[in-house]
């Protein structure tokens, strides 16, 4: 840890922090924070996209908004990024049945609205999505509407709420959520949050940087799209027991460690409730650990992506 002095630049701006180490720093300093000379902590291990203590407390004093676009349910919830945690009742409204980026849109509209007197005007909204997201727009939509496969879905949704709008894919806002608020939270090495749910979402976090759209649900193994056979949802399609269950998520978890080999392994979606019947049986290198904001997580770190991007 380095003790270090910021000299801030310009009222709001950016101070340069040198650390004990030899790295720069640039600091975002929100108004209220904003005087030259402040005295902070910095770790050298950190890298520039981790929260600095200045953004961590602009998070504070104001509320987020994250919404989680799900096949069956569209949830969105106001955030507390000073400790992860709602702040208001998460509402949920049922997935439109054809889920188009418009009526899902709408939905989110209807979201937003219900809570937009306690959103600042300029703050943007954090959304997830399960698909991969780059730079606004969609790809590889394997467990919902096709049309969201090329969609502009950023523009969409800004100009459906007014309002600008921080997309992102579903296992990687909640990765990010782990990885800041949750079972991954004192992890400093290589993170790998892997979702079991309709598909398989991954999320690759390493020393608090999010590497997004890994996809790791896709995988070839064996021939098939890991999904396919290693899901929740191939669990209940295919009325495996566990113990029919577990040689699936095995042979998955083994090969993701011969690839990536991860510090932690973090496992979420529904079926972590049930975590105790099948992680313990699992033989890895690393630890393999329950997610523990479930169904929080995802509404968290989109909620976080958006203030993040506030700064
Ligand atoms: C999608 C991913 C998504 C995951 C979990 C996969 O089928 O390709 O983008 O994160 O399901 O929803």
């Amino acid at each position: 840890m380095g003790q270090t002095r910021i000299q801030s630049t310009q009222p709001g701006q950016i101070g340069v922090v040198r650390c004990s180490g030899s790295e720069f720093v640039p600091l975002f300093l929100p108004p209220a924070l904003e005087s030259s000379n402040r005295c902070v902590r910095v770790c050298p291990r950190r890298t520039l996209d981790d929260p600095s203590l200045a953004t961590l407390a602009y998070m504070t004093n104001q509320p987020f908004l994250g919404i989680d676009i799900g096949g069956s349910g569209i949830k969105g919830a106001l955030v507390d990024l000073s400790v992860g945690d709602f702040v208001s009742d998460r509402l949920r409204i049922p997935t439109p049945a054809k889920s188009t980026p418009a009526k899902v849109a709408q939905v989110v509209a209807r979201i937003v609205n219900s809570c937009a007197d306690q959103l600042r005007p300029n703050d943007p909204v954090g959304i997830t999505l399960p698909a991969v997201v780059t730079h606004g727009r969609t790809y590889l939509a394997a467990n919902i509407d096709k049309s969201w496969v090329g969609a502009d879905s950023e523009a969409i949704f800004t100009e459906k709420l007014k309002r600008r709008t921080i997309i992102v894919n579903d296992a990687d806002a909640a990765g990010l959520a782990e990885a800041r608020y949750g079972a991954a939270k004192d992890c400093d090495g290589l993170v790998m949050v892997i979702t079991l749910g309709t598909g398989i979402g991954s999320a690759l976090i390493y020393r608090g940087v999010l590497i997004p759209n890994t996809e790791l649900g896709h995988l070839e193994i064996d021939g098939f799209d890991a999904e396919k056979r290693a899901s929740a949802n191939a669990k209940t399609e295919e009325d495996l027991s566990y113990s029919e269950y577990i040689p699936r998520l095995q042979r998955y978890f083994s090969h993701l460690e011969e690839l990536f080999w991860p510090d932690l392994f973090v496992v979420g979606g529904g079926i972590s409730r049930s975590s105790n019947k099948f992680l313990p049986k699992l033989r890895l290198h690393a630890p393999i650990v329950p997610a523990v904001l479930r169904n929080r997580a995802g509404i968290i770190g989109a909620a976080y992506l958006a203030a993040e991007s506030a700064k």
